[in-house]
């Protein structure tokens, strides 16, 4: 899968599925927003690049095997933008046909549509190739309005709250859960 679109903006995007040569510039994006300490689970660690090349690898077997499909923003030779959807193991056959999401767009590319597209093109891509799912689900910090209403406005729907579950910045807050069906 490889769409161009337009930005807001008008930037013209690229969004693609992961390949092997994106470890480089994937590291770069996550530890660049690990440093702004927003509202992901990263917060100021430094992720290596033989960690990363690992993860990439993994999410590509993961791919292959129709369990998980990542895909990227990438406006001028950049990553800009990162989802993935990948099936839940930890429940063994029991959770199968769930997946989780996460979502993420780079500080400077925000506001400008690229979160809207990319994460619809991802859920109309995990339906496709996850064989057999029927839920995805994903956690969202209570504070972060922005993601929330995102989420809510592509069918996401509220369905448990872990009181204090998160520290951020200092302040034990909310923890969402939602859930869209497939
Ligand atoms: C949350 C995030 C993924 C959204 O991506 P984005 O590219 O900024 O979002 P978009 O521009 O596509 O759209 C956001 C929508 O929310 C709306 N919005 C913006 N701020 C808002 C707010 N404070 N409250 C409600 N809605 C808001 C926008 O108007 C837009 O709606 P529209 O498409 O109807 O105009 C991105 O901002 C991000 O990565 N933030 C930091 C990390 C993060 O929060 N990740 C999600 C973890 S769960």
């Amino acid at each position: 899968m490889s769409k161009k679109f337009t930005s807001k903006s008008g930037k013209n995007i690229i969004l693609r599925y992961v390949e092997k040569g994106d470890a480089g510039e994937l590291c770069r994006y996550i530890n660049e927003l690990s440093k702004e300490d927003t509202f992901i689970r990263f917060s100021g660690e430094t992720v290596e690049i033989k960690d990363e090349e690992e993860y990439l690898n993994k999410q590509i077997e993961l791919f292959h095997n129709n369990d998980s499909v990542s895909i990227i923003a990438v406006y001028n030779n950049q990553i800009i933008a990162y989802s993935s959807v990948d099936r839940d193991f930890v429940n063994k056959k029991r959770s199968l046909h769930t997946a989780s999401m996460g979502l993420s767009v780079s500080k400077e590319y925000r506001e400008d549509g690229v979160g809207r597209k990319l994460m619809s093109s991802i859920i109309s891509e995990a339906g496709k190739h996850i064989s057999g799912l029927k839920l995805i689900k994903l956690t969202v910090f209570s504070i972060n309005t922005r993601a929330k209403s995102l989420y809510e406005s592509l069918g996401f729907v509220e369905c448990g709250r872990m009181p204090g579950g998160i520290l951020f910045h200092g302040e034990y807050i909310d923890e969402i859960s939602m859930y869209l069906k497939v």
